[in-house]
């Protein structure tokens, strides 16, 4: 947990929302936005860098998104395909970890290889850390967390009552990840749905309207700039934090 207030989030976790939206403006298949969608990722990952951000969880699929029409889901699984055939050894050679989060047990075989690929050969990576949320859930990883334990508890490994937060946050996919400073959703809506729904407790809270392949630079200060105005209390008073009183 990272209990302080510091003007640059460490971790930045982004639905990056509004793909069909910016395509259906330009009179384009909802396709056309998704492979801007990729672009704007490009984008984003140099942009962290460059403001010594830390970890950026990107919510790429989620486990609801299997109910869009077919093709919408098989041309999304193709482009997640090529994005890591084409990114992976750039991202490798700036130092970056790739991590993917979500039940890629759902996915083709040629996939599910090419994940476990690239997330070796970037593990010893020291540089930005970027999670890729792949059919994620929020609900599906504090489930296959509880079962974890559960499973534990069965055989004999832990006890019930041993059961803590720790121990669940060491079972969730983000395990040994700080949880997310600052979230962005793009693309108007101003929900969660379904993502880091454990680690988001406490995190900073922000909403655009610009749609995700539109998002740059700019976009990106204007979030950051909103989190660093932001006093993050963690259930204490302004002033024991700002030192008035008792901590
Ligand atoms: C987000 O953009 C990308 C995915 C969910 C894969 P959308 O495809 O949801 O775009 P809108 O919300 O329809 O504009
Ligand atoms: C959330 O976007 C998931 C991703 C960005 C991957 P959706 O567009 O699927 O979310 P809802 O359905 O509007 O809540
Ligand atoms: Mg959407």
């Amino acid at each position: 947990m990272t209990e302080e207030n510091s003007p640059v989030p460490k971790h930045i976790a982004i639905i990056m929302d509004g793909n069909g939206r910016w395509a259906k403006q330009r009179h384009q298949p909802r396709f056309m936005g998704h492979r801007a969608g990729v672009k704007a990722v490009e984008r984003i990952i140099k942009q962290c860098i460059e403001r010594n951000v830390s970890v950026l969880s990107l919510f790429a699929f989620s486990s609801e998104n299997w109910k869009r029409p077919t093709k919408e889901v098989s041309l999304l699984m193709e482009l997640f395909s090529i994005a890591l055939k084409q990114q992976v050894k750039r991202m490798h050679s700036n130092n970056i970890r790739l991590k993917i989060l979500g039940d890629i047990s759902k996915f083709s075989t040629s996939l599910q290889t090419q994940i476990r690929e690239s997330e070796l050969l970037t593990e010893n990576n020291t540089g930005l850390q970027v999670n890729v949320a792949a059919n994620y859930g929020g609900r599906w990883d504090v489930t296959q967390a509880v079962q974890a334990l559960a499973t534990k508890v069965c055989s004999g490994e832990l006890k019930p009552e041993d059961i803590t937060e720790d121990s669940i946050n060491n079972e969730l996919t983000t395990s040994g990840i700080f949880e997310p400073d600052l979230f962005i959703r793009t693309g108007g809506e101003q929900r969660v749905s379904n993502f880091l729904l454990w680690q988001l407790a406490y995190t900073e809270l922000f909403f655009t309207d610009t749609l995700w392949p539109d998002f740059d630079s700019e976009d990106l200060d204007d979030a950051i700039a909103s989190f660093s105005k932001r006093e993050r209390r963690y259930g204490k008073t302004s002033e024991q934090l700002q030192g008035q009183e008792d901590a």
